[in-house]
């Protein structure tokens, strides 16, 4: 297959490209801001260039990962602009979006659920969905939770940085998520570039956890005692984001081969 993976040096589309080129796959990956070796530069808020490299390419697969978490422009444009041009070029799409597209409630949310986002890079991922599923309704529409794995994930570097006092600030103790496995996501990334499901599809690990439970895993990895994660509340604070985000996985479980790992298999020390 050729595929090509936008935000190919990022944590994702990074472990995405390995993976895929290690299973014989003939992968493209771009970068923007990163200079990296085997990467071809890409902005996707440029619609030209994106159709440009597409052209090129002419990719069986895109699986289009690459966003900015306070950029708009990036998230959702950047989006349209990928799934327009893979819709023209005839090319399998699998778009990776987020559980922030939702606003929170204790009961888990199905794929049938609209999103319903609470500030503005929910609103951006929630955005760009709407647009893939108009432009490619053949597309894959992947919502996942917090991506962890190794140090190189935004999230352990956030619970290290508070745990080590590098910075200040508090994990969550009432805010819930469904982490999952880096290398279990990529799994599922090229499982879905190769095979033809179509629509939404939640892939999250299988267990819920605060983003304080989730920071003192990562911290004991690093044989960082739990009492020096620092904990606090989301609801204290203004704009700090939806509550408890629980993905059912019912169909998931249906449609991959894959398996998702809780988080304590993943981060066991
Ligand atoms: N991280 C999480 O915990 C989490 C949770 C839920 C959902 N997600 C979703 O998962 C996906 C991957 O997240 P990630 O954390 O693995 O990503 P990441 O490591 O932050 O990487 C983002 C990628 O986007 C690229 N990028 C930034 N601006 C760009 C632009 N203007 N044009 C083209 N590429 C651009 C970056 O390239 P350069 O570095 O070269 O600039 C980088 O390769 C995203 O769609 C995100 O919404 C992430």
């Amino acid at each position: 297959m050729r595929l090509l993976v936008t935000g190919g040096s990022g944590y994702t589309g990074g472990r995405l490209v390995s993976l895929a080129r290690a299973a014989g796959h003939d992968v493209t990956g771009t970068s923007h801001s990163a200079r990296a070796e085997g990467l071809v530069p890409l902005d996707v808020r440029d619609r030209a260039a994106v159709d440009r490299l597409l052209d090129e390419l002419r990719p069986d697969a895109v699986v289009h990962t690459a966003y900015v978490q306070g950029d708009w422009h990036v998230t959702a444009s950047g989006a349209a602009h990928v799934a327009a041009a893979a819709a023209r070029t005839g090319s399998r799409l699998v778009h990776v979006s987020s559980d922030a597209v939702y606003g929170g409630r204790p009961q888990p949310y199905t794929e049938a659920d609209p999103p319903s986002p609470v500030y503005p890079y929910g609103a951006a991922k929630a955005a760009a969905e709407t647009v893939v599923a108009l432009v490619h309704p053949g597309a894959a529409i992947v919502r996942t939770s917090l991506i962890v794995g190794d140090d190189a994930s935004k999230q352990h570097q956030l619970a290290l940085d508070f745990a080590l006092g590098r910075r200040t600030g508090v994990l969550f103790t009432d805010q819930v998520r469904q982490p999952v496995s880096v290398d279990d996501l990529a799994a599922v990334l090229l499982e879905l570039a190769l095979g033809d499901f179509r629509g939404v599809l939640h892939v999250a690990g299988p267990t819920p956890l605060t983003r304080h439970e989730l920071g003192v895993l990562i911290a004991a990895r690093h044989g960082i005692a739990a009492d020096l994660v620092p904990a606090g509340r989301g609801a204290d604070l203004p704009a700090a984001g939806p509550q408890e985000v629980r993905l059912d996985l019912t169909l998931a479980r249906t449609v991959l081969r894959t398996r998702l790992r809780p988080p304590d298999e993943v981060l066991a020390v």
